[in-house]
């Protein structure tokens, strides 16, 4: 691929671009530098109105609310179910009935959203982004999660299930987002100007919108086509671990799996616990670190960050569900290296620390 002389993006991203879409089942799909390059491509498709409402769970990374605060919108934050930590659909009804203007759902952890929230979107009539930066794997009542819906937003990022060390992916239904998505990834110099510097083009550059630098270059393109060429063995071997995880977990006193049933249709992306009450968080954490278990906390939920705190909205129905959780959850190690030895130290050593 390097001995090719081109880097950027060209035909091994157009490559990555198809296998994507054949896994997927067959939506357009577009390469993108990061899932928040895809966020962002996805909200400025939606040419929503300043001041706009969109409504975001709480329990996320920013990246999916400020996709919609570069789009000029104003942020709504929704609580979650504490049982999955994805978006509640009684927060979301709630919000509705003061209007909303566009959703971003997060598949949080790998586990789908419940269809419940996509029929609630539909039936308002209000467009529904997908934030598939954990679920990229993941199957839902549609089949595989991107291959049905309009704005589906994956993350390459160096921990995702299937990375490219930084990327991501805009899949799409709709062949009017598809081309936008083209277009705005490159400034919005126009669909074809990934082309610009091949030789014999005498492309003349226009701005159609103003788009970001969001594109994918090859380089990464070619890492992220070998890692889905192994994909499926990938994955086998991080449903090994999270099913492992769950039997050493299911027999420790006051310690919860989040979500506690293992989803069929998970990208098991991450593997979280709650702490008993009261647990030091941190001194748990430091414990574990000293041993060489890196552990990590996804997440620290929007409203409790300063610049949403002082700028953005919470929802009618309030976040009491992601506050019951904010002190308490605890993400573990979740790869397809960790052996049965792994896991069993990795819980070993957690056990041990408990109060
Ligand atoms: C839920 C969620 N959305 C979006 C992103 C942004 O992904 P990227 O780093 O590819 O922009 C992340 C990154 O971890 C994430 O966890």
């Amino acid at each position: 691929m390097l001995r090719s002389g081109w880097l950027t993006t060209g035909t091994e991203a157009e490559a990555f671009e198809a296998e994507l879409s054949e896994f997927l089942g067959g939506p357009e799909v577009v390469s993108t530098s990061s899932c928040t390059a895809a966020l962002e491509i996805a909200l400025a498709s939606l040419a929503l109105e300043p001041g706009a409402r969109v409504g975001v769970p709480t329990w996320t990374f920013p990246a999916s609310a400020l996709a919609a605060v570069r789009a000029g919108a104003d942020v709504v934050l929704l609580d979650v179910e504490p049982t999955t930590l994805n978006l509640s659909s009684e927060s979301l009804e709630a919000a509705f009935a003061e209007g909303l203007d566009a959703v971003v759902g997060v598949h949080f952890g790998g586990v789908p959203l419940p269809a419940e929230v996509r029929e609630f979107c539909d039936s308002a009539g209000v467009p529904l982004v997908e934030d598939a930066a954990h679920a990229f794997g993941a199957t839902d009542d549609r089949g595989p999660v991107g291959g049905a819906g309009r704005f589906t937003c994956f993350s390459f990022y160096a921990t995702k299930n299937l990375t490219s060390g930084e990327g991501g992916a805009l899949a799409t239904t709709d062949p009017e987002v598809a081309s936008f998505a083209r277009c705005y990834r490159l400034h919005g110099l126009g669909e074809g100007s990934v082309d610009r510097y091949r030789p014999g083009s005498l492309d003349t550059p226009d701005v159609a919108v103003p788009g970001i630098k969001g594109n994918l270059p090859d380089v990464l393109a070619a890492l992220g086509r070998s890692q889905l060429a192994r994909f499926s063995a990938l994955q086998a071997r991080r449903r090994h671990a999270a099913v492992r995880y769950r039997e050493r977990l299911g027999d420790v006193e006051d310690l919860e799996v989040v979500p506690a049933d293992a989803c069929v249709g998970s990208a098991d992306h991450l593997l979280v616990v709650l702490l008993p009450e009261g647990t030091d968080r941190s001194h748990v954490r430091m414990q574990l670190s000293e041993r060489g278990i890196g552990s990590s906390v996804h997440f620290p939920p929007l409203h409790r960050l300063s610049w949403f705190h002082d700028h953005a909205a919470v929802g009618p129905s309030g976040v009491a569900g992601a506050e019951s959780m904010a002190d308490r959850v605890l993400s573990l190690p979740l790869h397809p290296g960790l052996t049965d030895g792994d896991v069993d130290r990795v819980v070993d050593v957690l056990v041990e620390d408990l109060p």
